[in-house]
This record gives C-alpha cells, sequence and structure tokens, in this order.
C-alpha cells in the first residue's frame, strides 16, 4: 500500500517529482485541475485541530473531481473510545483514501495497518511530512534552489524532524538552534549526517542564523504540549525569529514558519508581517498544491500533475 507516513527513506528523485507535480498543479489551478479524484472519497480524520491542513485538503480533493469527509474525535466514535484499527477498517471500505492527524505515531500506524486503503500522515507528534513538500516548494519558489543554507530556531519538534528528513533526501545544509532539553531526536540526526546532510545542532540562534538562506521557527508548545507551555516560554526565551537575527543571515534570507503563528514568541510581528515573511504565506497557499500531487502519489504510486 503506497502510504504517505514520512518522508524518511524518500529517495531524491521522487520527492523531486512530488515537488514538480506540485508546482504543476499550483500553474494549472484552477482550470487544467484534472478530475482524476471523480468518484472518490477521502476521509481526513483530525484529532487534533487543523485549518491550513484541514481546509488544504478539502479544497484539493474537491478540485480534483473527489469528495473529501472529516471527522473529528469529538464529533466521531474515535472520542468514545472506539479503537483506530476498527475505525481504519470501515473508513476503508467507505473511502479510497485517509488523511490522519493524531498524537502519538504508533496510532497512524495502525491506522495504515488496519485501512486497506492509502493513509496520508497530516501530522503526529512526531513527523509532519507534508508540511515540508510545501515548505521545500516555496524555497524553490523564492530562492531558485534547494541548495542553500537553512536555519531552525527553536523546539526540535515534528516539523524539524520532517525538516531533517528531507535534509537526508537532498543532503542540506541545515544548523538547528534549540535551547538543552529540546534537541530533535538525535537518532534522526545522526542518520541525516549517515546520508549525506551537514547538520549540526548549537544552543545559540545567531549561530545557526549566520549566512543562512532560510529561518524557521515553530511554536513553543506544540498541540498536545498545552501544560508544559509556561515551562517551555522559559526555556525558549532568545530563540525569538527577529529583524536583528536577520542581520546574522545572507541578505536574501527568507522566513518559514508552517503557523499557526504567535508574534513576540518565536517570531516577531516584523519579520512576519513584513518583507523577510512574505514567504511564509506563500508556504501556506502551497500546502494545498503539494496536497494534490501527495494524493496522486498515494492513490497512483506516482505524482505526475494535472
Ligand atoms: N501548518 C499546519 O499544519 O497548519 P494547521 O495546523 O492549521 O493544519
Ligand atoms: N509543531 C506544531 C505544528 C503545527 C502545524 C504542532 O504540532 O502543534
Amino acid at each position: 500500500m503506497p502510504h504517505f507516513l514520512t518522508l524518511a527513506g524518500l529517495s531524491a528523485t521522487s520527492l523531486t517529482e512530488l515537488l514538480d507535480a506540485s508546482a504543476a498543479y499550483k500553474r494549472a489551478r484552477p482550470h487544467a485541475a484534472a478530475p482524476w479524484l471523480a468518484g472518490k472519497h477521502v476521509a481526513l480524520v483530525m484529532e487534533k485541530a487543523s485549518t491550513r491542513t484541514r481546509v488544504g485538503f478539502e479544497v484539493a480533493v474537491r478540485e480534483l473531481g473527489g469528495h473529501a469527509t472529516v471527522i473529528t474525535t469529538e464529533g466521531s466514535q474515535l472520542g468514545r473510545g472506539e479503537p483506530v484499527e476498527d475505525t481504519a477498517r470501515v473508513l476503508g471500505r467507505f473511502c479510497h483514501a485517509v488523511v490522519y492527524r493524531t498524537f502519538g505515531d504508533e496510532r497512524l500506524q495502525r491506522m495504515a495497518t488496519s485501512a486497506a486503503v492509502p493513509v496520508i500522515n497530516a501530522l503526529t507528534d512526531r513527523e509532519h511530512p507534508c508540511q515540508i513538500v510545501a515548505d521545500l516548494l516555496t524555497v524553490r519558489e523564492h530562492l531558485g534552489t534547494l541548495d542553500v543554507r537553512y536555519a531552525w530556531i527553536g523546539d526540535g519538534n515534528n516539523v524539524a524532524v520532517s525538516w531533517l528528513h528531507a535534509a537526508a533526501v537532498f543532503k542540506l545544509t541545515l544548523t538547528l538552534a534549540c535551547p538543552a532539553g529540546y534537541h530533535p531526536d538525535p537518532d534522526v540526526v545522526a542518520d541525516a549526517r549517515a546520508a549525506g546532510a551537514t547538520i549540526e545542532v548549537v544552543a545559540d540562534p545567531v549561530l545557526a542564523a549566520r549566512g543562512a538562506d532560510v529561518i524557521m521557527t515553530d511554536v513553543w508548545a506544540s498541540m498536545g504540549q498545552e501544560d508544559e507551555a509556561r515551562a517551555r516560554a522559559e526555556a525558549f526565551a532568545g530563540y525569538l525569529v527577529d529583524d536583528g537575527l536577520f542581520l546574522e543571515a545572507s541578505g536574501r534570507a527568507i522566513a518559514l514558519h508552517c503557523l499557526p503563528a504567535h508574534r513576540g514568541e518565536e517570531i516577531s510581528a516584523s519579520v512576519l508581517d513584513g518583507p523577510r515573511g512574505a514567504a511564509v504565506w506563500d508556504q501556506a497557499e502551497n500546502r494545498m498544491h503539494s496536497h494534490k500531487a501527495i494524493l496522486e502519489l498515494a492513490l497512483t504510486g506516482r505524482a505526475h500533475g494535472p
């Protein structure tokens, strides 16, 4: 089953195909959108909040001719304890694919094992692969190449882990500035290095930002970590992406943020709402275009574009 659960282990060729198909869907919108999903149904199972991923997939499915049905924990029997395996078996009888946002990665694996249709990872505590397809597309659009210097400032979280997977695929140069206790999974860092990526994990955001072409950040407390918000705010003080940090970066440097953002915490309003942050809104839009390519890859085994 060609699930789309992770970027880990993807070849550079297939990830490039995915980016090319995403760009082609973007260029073609809306007139040439191929309705290859006509007559097909996609379940969007959201166990956490979502704006971009949920609406991006709903619009993508719709524009490809298919139909999307959203279910949430509270609005379904998941909220009353129905096992993910039983949910998966039933959704697989109704639908042609399942897009799943959940907590532990093991729930995603259980969905993928039991659904009998392709499953797409719409974010877990561990990874957010769909996000990084859009991020890479945005870098390519703004800087013309992926072969640039990347800085990640803040939490070594799910988005950072998927960035490390992408760095491994394309042998990228990525420096992460994270406080002690919030580093990304060391095995993921080691795997990226072994694959040929140049990865540094440092404490000082200035070191990471120096000469960077892309400065990325994310919330300090991810969904499910609300109880840790106070401790995290203390740990991440000094990890604000602001104009001062951009003085260290290359002249063409852009900011990326997967959103939602907290202005004045991980990113300043002047960066997010200024010229450096302009890419963030393209990044958000690119979620929808790249969702079409991801659906095509998962449902047909190849992403060709329209
Ligand atoms: N970036 C992202 O995944 O946004 P949502 O949580 O709104 O889907
Ligand atoms: N790291 C964030 C990403 C949100 C899109 C979270 O998991 O909440």
